[in-house]
């Protein structure tokens, strides 16, 4: 099994070597880490660091050093399974239901690795767990592996392995204010986070974690309609309302479709309930665990409310118009909106 615990270094270990390839490829850290100076930058959210522009999206810079290093060397496997999705729009949800089901003949709700390590720390996130720890796939290892990265800044080998691509959205209202909670949650050191005011600017701009946010969304659902046997776009609030539904179509696109005894057994609903938000927050390691030992966010910090509609208790009516005036000119023309929540 393929568990990992991520870390935040704030530097590649010198003597990191993840793969053969690296010792013909002339990158180094410090190769990223010199591009990455020259980076447009923004200081808005005051989470990690500055925000840079690489590739056209924003990034804090451990995060682009991680992308640039997974271009450059992760040889993804035909089997392999990417989760991938616009950070707060469903990842930790995502990842329990996904590693629940791929691993449901080892575990059940009383053994899962769920219960001591939590979502994060079951499956690796390419652009920091494979850069960190230079791990690379091995065989009979489990096949998740979850990414924020855009679908154009994706590794190659994603895309000519044809491994599949699981991608969950949320409706941005609902992803922004989520957005702002965390980074809120985050330690600032002197800084002081920042308001909603600033933050929403900041977002309706495009600059946040991995934004412009309708740029990531589009990227997948584009490539969804491509190839749809590859890519299942899936959409938070519809898993919130029709869960088992979608959890039984995501096992099915995985390649790991439940038969008619195990939903006879009450097997997808089990694990429906095992990753309810609250079930899952409720549990001693999201409550108290951290995400990694030397990362500085507490597994906690990924469970909020888990509701649709929390905007409403944040956003004034012309911020959620001028959000959905966004919405509707980024997205719409392509045929994709988000049911009014
Ligand atoms: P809120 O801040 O709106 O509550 P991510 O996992 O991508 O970081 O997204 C975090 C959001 O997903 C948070 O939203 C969090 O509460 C919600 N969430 C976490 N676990 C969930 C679960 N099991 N079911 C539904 N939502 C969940």
């Amino acid at each position: 099994m393929y568990f990992l615990i991520a870390e935040m270094e704030s530097q590649l270990p010198a003597t990191s070597k993840p793969s053969n390839e690296e010792e013909t490829c002339p990158k180094t850290p410090e190769t990223y880490r010199k591009i990455i100076s020259t980076l447009p930058r923004e200081d808005g959210w005051k989470a990690h660091g500055d925000l840079c522009l690489y590739q056209n999206f924003w990034c804090y810079s451990y995060g682009i050093e991680g992308a640039m290093f997974a271009q450059d060397h992760y040889n993804a496997q035909p089997t392999d399974i990417f989760l991938c999705s616009f950070p707060k729009s469903g990842t930790t949800w995502l990842k329990a239901l996904t590693f629940s089901v791929v691993t449901r003949t080892h575990f059940d709700n009383s053994t899962t690795p769920l219960l001591l390590k939590g979502p994060h720390n079951c499956l690796p996130l390419l652009e920091i767990d494979f850069c960190r720890k230079g791990i690379k796939p091995e065989p009979g290892s489990l096949p998740l592996v979850a990414s924020h990265l855009p679908y154009a800044s994706l590794p190659k080998s994603i895309n000519d392995s044809g491994c599949k691509i699981v991608y969950i959205c949320r409706e941005p209202k609902d992803a922004f204010v989520s957005m702002w909670h965390y980074t809120r949650k985050l330690p600032h050191g002197v800084q002081e986070p920042m308001s909603l005011e600033e933050a929403f600017e900041l977002f309706c701009k495009g600059v946040s974690d991995f934004g412009p946010y309708w740029d990531h969304v589009l990227g997948f659902w584009k490539a969804s309609l491509e190839r749809p046997e590859k890519i299942l776009f899936l959409k938070y609030e519809d898993m919130m309302r029709e869960t088992l539904l979608y959890v039984k179509r995501m096992a099915e696109f995985m390649g790991f479709p439940f038969s008619l005894e195990e939903e006879n057994k009450g097997k997808v609903r089990s694990i429906v309930e095992f990753c309810s938000f609250e079930n899952l927050s409720n549990l001693e390691i999201n409550k108290s665990g951290k995400y990694a030992p030397h990362i500085p966010v507490e597994n906690k910090t990924f469970f909020r409310k888990g509701k649709v509609g929390d905007w409403k208790n944040y956003l004034t009516r012309e911020m959620a118009e001028h959000l959905d005036e966004i919405t509707e000119q980024k997205l719409g023309r392509f045929d994709l909106s988000f049911d009014d929540v």
